[in-house]
């Protein structure tokens, strides 16, 4: 017997970042992190189980048709699979396809949503309907860490863990408990030459990585608080200062690794004038070149319009807090 599900789940924006892990290849981090679950950037999955054969992983262009995978992308995925099909005790082999609706690994946490997405459909193929806590588990073991926040929709906190089993993330607020829009710049769409893995692998190399982890406890609380609240004007300024220092370990990693583009510089100081201006809004960069301006709606147009003038942004996609991964009965074949 065959089964087949799709799955779409959304990239996230890290307010606190994950940067360093006490374990790379369980993706267990040393620090907690905060994000935002996005709801137009996102990755579908379909998944088919078969009794034989071999996995087969493709891609799907918006024409509907089906391209090999690049072999990088395609050798994660499948030890993702060979991971949940042990994870399940099950036998058999999987066809997957996955497409994403934003520009792929550009720090626009791709592979968050693509694992979130993958694991999602695999347990549905499989006829598992998982808990939340266990899907993030098992899509935090992929090794992109991130993914394990993007189970899960509205704001949430994934805790630094210890044990393996029992690290997850958890929802801190619903999606329609505080509508918070991100305003993507988009720089730069070729993938990143340092992946995140090599990061986290680094971080701990730099002589200020200490310093930020001191600081974490009470940027933490002050996140959290600031969504409980939904004090916008608590909540960016920390979120920026978080941005900067995760930017500042990895350049100052031995050795060091520069995500920033020119026209990154460009749309900080772009942000900051806003600000000057009474304009409300707030940078936060993950792992790349791209800026995710966060800002509430009645900012965004005008933040829209001062981004769409810069030279050194090439696209502008505007992106809200979400709800989560869904289950979808449109197939990719
Ligand atoms: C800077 O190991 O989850 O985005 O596999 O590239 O998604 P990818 O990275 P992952 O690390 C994420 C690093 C980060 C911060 C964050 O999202 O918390």
């Amino acid at each position: 017997m065959t089964a087949k599900a799709t799955a779409i789940a959304p990239a996230n924006i890290a307010f606190i970042k994950y940067w360093g892990a006490l374990d790379l290849a369980e993706a267990i981090p040393v620090n907690p992190s905060i994000s935002m679950t996005l709801a137009r950037c996102l990755s579908s999955c379909t998944v088919e189980h078969r009794p034989s054969g071999r996995d087969e992983v493709t891609i799907a262009s918006s024409d509907g048709g089906l391209q090999d995978a690049p072999a990088a992308f395609a050798r994660r995925i499948l030890e993702h699979l060979e991971r949940l099909r042990s994870a399940a005790g099950v036998r058999g082999s999987f066809r997957v396809a996955t497409r994403n609706s934003f520009p792929s690994a550009a720090g626009l946490a791709s592979s968050a949503s693509g694992f979130a997405a993958l694991t999602l459909a695999v347990t549905r193929a499989l006829g598992l309907e998982l808990p939340v806590r266990e899907l993030s588990v098992l899509a935090r073991r992929s090794g992109s860490g991130s993914a394990a926040r993007s189970v899960l929709g509205g704001f949430v906190q994934w805790p630094a863990g210890e044990n393996a089993d029992d690290c997850y993330a958890v929802e801190l607020a619903a999606s329609d408990d505080w509508d918070v829009r991100d305003v993507i710049a988009v720089i730069d769409t070729e993938p990143k030459r340092v992946s995140s893995l090599e990061g986290h692998g680094r971080a701990a190399s730099s002589p200020y990585y200490e310093a930020r982890q001191n600081l974490l406890p009470g940027r933490i609380r002050a996140v959290r608080d600031a969504i409980e609240r939904r004090a916008f004007g608590e909540l960016g300024p920390i979120v920026e200062e978080e941005a900067v220092d995760l930017h500042l370990i990895a350049m100052s990693s031995r050795p060091p690794i520069f995500y920033w583009k020119p026209s990154t510089l460009e749309v900080m100081r772009a942000v900051r004038a806003m600000r000057e201006d009474g304009l409300d809004a707030y940078f936060t960069i993950d792992a790349g070149a791209n800026v995710h301006v966060l800002c509430l709606p009645e900012a965004e147009p005008e933040v829209v319009r001062r981004l769409e003038a810069l030279s050194g942004v090439r696209d502008v996609l505007r992106d809200r807090v979400g709800s989560g991964p869904r289950i979808s009965q449109e197939h990719l074949f």
